[in-house]
């Protein structure tokens, strides 16, 4: 079954091809990121998408009152304030000052007093090895330049016995994100592929489910879920 979405995400789109006309951004990647962060709650498409990625990786990762989760590419929590009151303490990092900024504004808006998201590179800068007891992702996948690279950086970040699961777009033909989003890196991935590399750097008990199919004007997409365990 697909779930039309709808196309209310122009706006953000639009405000910021405007304003990288105007001025010279020299992190056109977080640039992008940083507008678009100040209407991404009021956009449905992505809400749905955060939603059911929460709620289908809730059935394959289990958490405890002391459990540490790390989101990357938390964006405003979408993804993990859903978890937030099965954890002890919710990490979010993020290349987007913007995003950042969202995420802690709603932390301290729900009092959520220990949920808290920084600036980090997740292509440049390095996490804490033997940290996290769950690290969550959605969307971002498909926007970093080393995805092999990054799920071998996070499972040393993982505690013995942690999970890691990355929901992202099954392989499509490029049409998803509009031609002026930035930092897109790879069109999807192929779930055997993402499974290898999940292998490949240690994981195990490797599951792989669908959070959703959905429909927009540009076609027809699917994102997978893909949880493995240090
Ligand atoms: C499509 S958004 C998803 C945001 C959030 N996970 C959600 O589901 O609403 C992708 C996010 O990844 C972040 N991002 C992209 N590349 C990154 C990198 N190299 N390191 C850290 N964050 C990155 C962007 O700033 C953006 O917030």
């Amino acid at each position: 079954m697909y779930t039309i979405l709808q196309k209310d995400n122009i706006v953000g789109h639009k405000k910021f091809l405007k304003q990288k006309n105007m001025k010279n951004n020299t992190n056109e990647e977080s640039g992008y990121f940083d507008e678009m962060s100040k209407n991404w709650d009021q956009n449905s498409m992505r809400n749905q998408i955060a939603l059911n990625a929460a709620r289908t990786m809730h059935k394959y990762i289990t958490l405890s009152k002391n459990s540490v989760m790390l989101d990357f590419g938390c964006g405003t929590g979408l993804v993990s304030f859903y978890f937030y009151p099965h954890l002890q303490r919710l990490e979010g990092v993020d290349s987007s000052k913007g995003m950042v900024d969202e995420f802690n504004k709603k932390a301290a808006a729900e009092n959520f007093v220990n949920a808290g998201a920084k600036v980090f590179d997740l292509d440049r800068d390095q996490l804490t090895d033997n940290t996290y007891d769950v690290i969550v992702s959605s969307m971002v996948f498909h926007h970093i330049k080393d995805p092999q690279a990054l799920l071998k950086h996070l499972y040393d970040s993982l505690k013995n016995g942690g999970s890691l699961a990355i929901a992202d777009l099954d392989e499509e033909d490029g049409s998803f994100h509009p031609p002026e989003a930035e930092g897109v890196h790879h069109n999807g991935f192929s779930r055997n592929l993402v499974k290898t590399w999940f292998e490949e750097s240690g994981y195990k008990n490797i599951q792989l489910s669908t959070v959703m199919q959905l429909e927009k004007e540009s076609g027809k997409y699917s994102i997978f879920l893909c949880v493995g365990k240090k």
